[in-house]
């Protein structure tokens, strides 16, 4: 199976994926995009100097594989136990918002397939994603954990539909 679709309007982040992805973000024309518009048109993308996101890595295994997997790999270790420090406390929230802010770049590399169930797909990884940052940065574990294990149904829902069941990951 291969996700290798051309990214339509040159989004995504620049080569410091960490570090410009707040700012990348506030330029994503987000009004819309959630809802199966006419993003599969031929939207002028511009030249290749212009002032817009542009994907890094447009195939979606690697991207799977460099963006998601260690995040998860990370989370699934940390998320064992409640934290015993801040400094606990903040490599959560980092992970957190890195899925979250991940499912934004997902919706800008939608699947031929089905784009809009791609679509919400991300937007739930977001949405849960956000929660647990939101509950990580409250210090609450339990809410954490909850919406970390609500947002891997997500990934694994994706992955059900869109890579063949394959890639099921467990909290
Ligand atoms: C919108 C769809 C979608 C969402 C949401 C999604 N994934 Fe994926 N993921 C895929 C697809 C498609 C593949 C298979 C890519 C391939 O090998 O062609 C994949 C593969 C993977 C793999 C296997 C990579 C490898 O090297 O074999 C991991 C790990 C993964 N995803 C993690 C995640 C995590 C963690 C989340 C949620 C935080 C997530 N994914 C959310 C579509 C998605």
């Amino acid at each position: 199976m291969s996700h290798k679709d051309k990214i339509r309007h040159g989004h995504a982040v620049g080569g410091t994926v960490l570090m410009t992805i707040g700012f990348s973000l506030s330029l994503l024309t987000l009004p819309g995009s959630a809802a199966g518009d006419d993003t599969e048109g031929s939207k002028e993308s511009g030249s290749a100097t212009a002032l817009v996101t542009q994907a890094v890595e447009e195939d979606m295994h690697e991207f799977m594989e460099y963006y998601f997997q260690p995040t998860y790999r990370r989370l699934k270790s940390t998320m064992n136990s409640a934290p015993a420090d801040n400094a606990g406390w903040k490599a959560i929230k980092a992970d957190a918002l890195t899925l979250a802010e991940g499912g934004n770049l997902l919706l800008d590399r939608p699947s031929d397939e089905d784009a809009k169930a791609w679509k919400q797909l991300s937007i739930e990884v977001r949405k849960a994603g956000q929660e647990m940052y939101q509950a990580a940065k409250k210090k609450d574990f339990e809410a954490s954990k909850a919406s970390y294990g609500a947002m891997l149904k997500q990934c694994n829902a994706c992955h059900d539909k869109f890579a063949g069941g394959e890639h099921q990951l467990a909290p």
